[in-house]
């Protein structure tokens, strides 16, 4: 027989050699696990579009804090449900707002645990687009003073990384220059840089009381269908000092990951959002997939795909499933 070919096969006979030569590792060090954080006492909700992710009050918080650390989660990310709502969205940069109280509460707890915040308006104002509204379109310049406020309001409070999702053109350029102007040169700034209109994010409005009031996000969020765009994006915010870039959603846009990986020299983040979170658990309520190893494989394909991290609400229950696997 001079059949010649490649025993692929030789390298995956046992699981002692295929660890041998995987090429991917997925870490609890990868993950940003977000907290959505409300008003009032003694509150912790589950989302329903969402099982297994809560609502806290600040009275409830610490022990999900502990959980994380316990897990060893070395990051979160802190999202605001505020009670008050209005046209400028001022609870965002409220040095009382929900979110700067979390953060220096979360802070005192856990001081070592890294706390990003969410710059943006949309969960503060009364129709729910992620800037300043005039005539029925969100007003890119108005908009960018009070993202700077508030991240400043958030730098201020404690945060170590300012995450700002908006989408408006010159955020990173105009934070940038607010937070060094505050003093904080050193909170560096993850940029929501490619972040597609996406209906992956239903569960997330849902839990943020974020939706739109009128219209939808799609004249400053990018079009799913493209690509070049995404590395216009991710230029544009690297120049204005962006020091990590991130990919939103992650599942449909893993090739987008790749470019962006490969095209700049920044860590890469992909969120893994919540759309994604809740079809997996809604299929492995009804027995449909295997929770454990399908939200590993998705996990793990982020990663090969070039993420350095991974913003999921997974990241507990994977810390846990890696703890196991050790
Ligand atoms: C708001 C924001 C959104 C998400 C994070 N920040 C939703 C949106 O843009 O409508 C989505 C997160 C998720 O779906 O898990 N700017
Ligand atoms: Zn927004």
């Amino acid at each position: 027989m001079s059949l010649h070919f490649q025993r692929h096969r030789r390298l995956r006979t046992t699981a002692a050699m295929r660890n041998l030569v995987r090429e991917t590792y997925l870490h609890t060090n990868d993950f940003i696990y977000p907290l959505f954080v409300v008003e009032g006492d003694n509150i912790k909700h589950e989302i329903s579009s969402m099982p297994g992710v809560f609502h806290y009050s600040l009275d409830r918080l610490e022990e999900e804090v502990a959980e994380v650390v316990e897990l060893g989660i070395q990051s979160v990310i802190v999202f605001g449900v505020p009670n008050h709502k209005d046209e400028c969205g001022s609870e965002a940069y409220a040095e009382n707002g929900i979110v700067q109280q979390a953060i220096r509460k979360i802070k005192q707890w856990a001081p070592q645990l890294v706390t990003m915040a969410d710059t943006c308006l949309c969960q503060y104002t009364e129709h729910g687009h992620c800037g300043v509204v005039r005539d029925g379109y969100v007003d890119n310049d108005p908009s960018l003073e009070l993202l700077v406020k508030t991240a400043v309001s958030q730098a201020a409070a404690g945060a170590d990384v300012i995450a700002p999702s908006n989408m408006m053109d010159g955020f990173v350029a105009a934070i940038r220059q607010g937070l060094d102007e505050a003093g904080f040169i050193n909170t560096p700034i993850m940029s929501y840089a490619v972040k597609y209109a996406s209906q992956f994010y239903g569960p997330f409005r849902d839990a943020a009381h974020s939706a739109p009031q009128f219209g939808d996000r799609k004249t400053y969020q990018m079009d799913p269908a493209n690509r070049r765009e995404a590395l216009r994006e991710a230029a544009s915010d690297v120049a204005e000092g962006a020091d990590m870039l991130m990919v939103k959603p992650a599942m449909a846009y893993m090739d987008i990951i790749r470019e962006v990986k490969d095209s700049f020299d920044l860590p890469v983040a992909a969120y893994n959002v919540s759309g994604e979170y809740s079809m997996i658990k809604a299929a492995a309520l009804r027995g449909w997939v295997d929770e454990k190893a399908i939200t590993l494989e998705l996990l793990t394909g982020l990663k090969r795909a070039g993420a350095d991290m991974i913003l999921t609400y997974s990241a507990k229950d994977a810390a846990r499933w890696l703890k196991e696997i050790d």
